[in-house]
């Protein structure tokens, strides 16, 4: 069985490969064009791209190039993050669009609640404009489904108060000791699907010795066991890599933590703890 056909619903009714292929901090060009080439043609069915990752064009040749049924892959990508008004969205979504090179998307996500230069900022009234703007794009077929990403309950409970569509997933970081529990937990109980980013805390978590002795127990690397971890968390997982070892090796996780180890992984301190 492989598992890069394993899939969850979406409360939209659409599946999604639970394991995807991410791409930020691949350059466009050469190397995500290659490696994404790469990933499709092992396997992945499921690329998680964003506008200001810069790399839309070379993943879309890549998606097209495969020869790939498009019905059969999973391409999201998201709306900046400093993009908070209604035709801003709508404007910026057709820029995703036409520089992928598709006719879809199965799942547009705004970014992060707030721009990255006022973290944590109040952006309550633009969400709500730009989360407009998201349901008239999705129910003009051409996002399969609408969500968000980095949302706090807070900021997820504002889109469900105000808005007529509930979001199909939120994209948060999400790794072993970082698991944001609260915003998890809110997600899960109303149907909306997680997706762990940075499952291998951007290689911050690779040298961890208490993973790794986990790791050697199982004879499995530190990034299967993270990648694992965050499937057993019920998430859908999001490694990057441009190394071919690395890009088989993080599907390579058809293996179960038992209850105990996954008892203690949840256990574990954050690695990484944000500023
Ligand atoms: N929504 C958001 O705000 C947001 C934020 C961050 C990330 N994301 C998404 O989540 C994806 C993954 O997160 P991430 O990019 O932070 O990184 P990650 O997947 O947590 O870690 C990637 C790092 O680990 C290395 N690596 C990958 N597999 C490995 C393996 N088997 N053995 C050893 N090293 C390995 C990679 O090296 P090489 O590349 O050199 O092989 C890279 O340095 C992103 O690409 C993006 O699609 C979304």
């Amino acid at each position: 069985m492989n598992i890069l056909n394993d899939s969850y619903k979406l409360n939209t009714g659409a599946t999604i490969p639970k394991i995807g292929f991410g791409t930020w901090q691949i350059p466009n060009g050469d190397e995500a064009y290659s490696s994404t080439l790469f990933a499709l043609r092992s396997g992945y069915r499921h690329i998680d791209t964003a506008r200001v990752y810069g790399n839309e064009e070379s993943v879309g040749k890549a998606i097209r190039d495969s020869g790939i049924d498009r019905r059969d892959i999973f391409l999201t990508t998201k709306l900046p993050a400093d993009i908070k008004t209604y035709n801003g969205t709508l404007e910026t979504f057709e820029t995703s669009i036409k520089t992928l090179g598709v006719d879809y998307v199965d799942l547009y996500l705004i970014h992060a609640p707030w721009p990255w230069s006022d973290r944590g900022g109040d952006y309550t009234e633009g969400n709500i404009q730009a989360w407009k703007a998201m349901e008239e794009i999705y129910k003009s077929g051409r996002a399969k489904a609408v969500g968000v990403s980095n949302f706090n309950v807070k900021d997820m409970q504002a889109i469900l108060d105000n808005g007529t569509i509930t979001p199909a997933a939120n994209q948060i970081r999400f790794f072993i000791g970082s698991t944001q529990n609260e915003v998890t937990e809110f997600c899960q109980e109303k149907g909306i699907l997680i997706e762990a980013y940075s499952p291998l805390a951007t290689g911050r978590i690779l040298d961890n010795p208490e993973v790794k002795k986990l790791a050697d127990k199982y004879e499995k690397t530190v990034a299967q066991i993270c990648i694992r971890y965050t499937l057993q968390r019920g998430t859908v997982t999001l490694p990057k890599s441009t190394h071919e070892e690395y890009i088989l090796q993080n599907a390579d996780v058809n293996f179960v933590i038992d209850e105990q180890d996954m008892n203690y992984l949840n256990g574990l301190r954050d690695i990484d703890p944000q500023s």
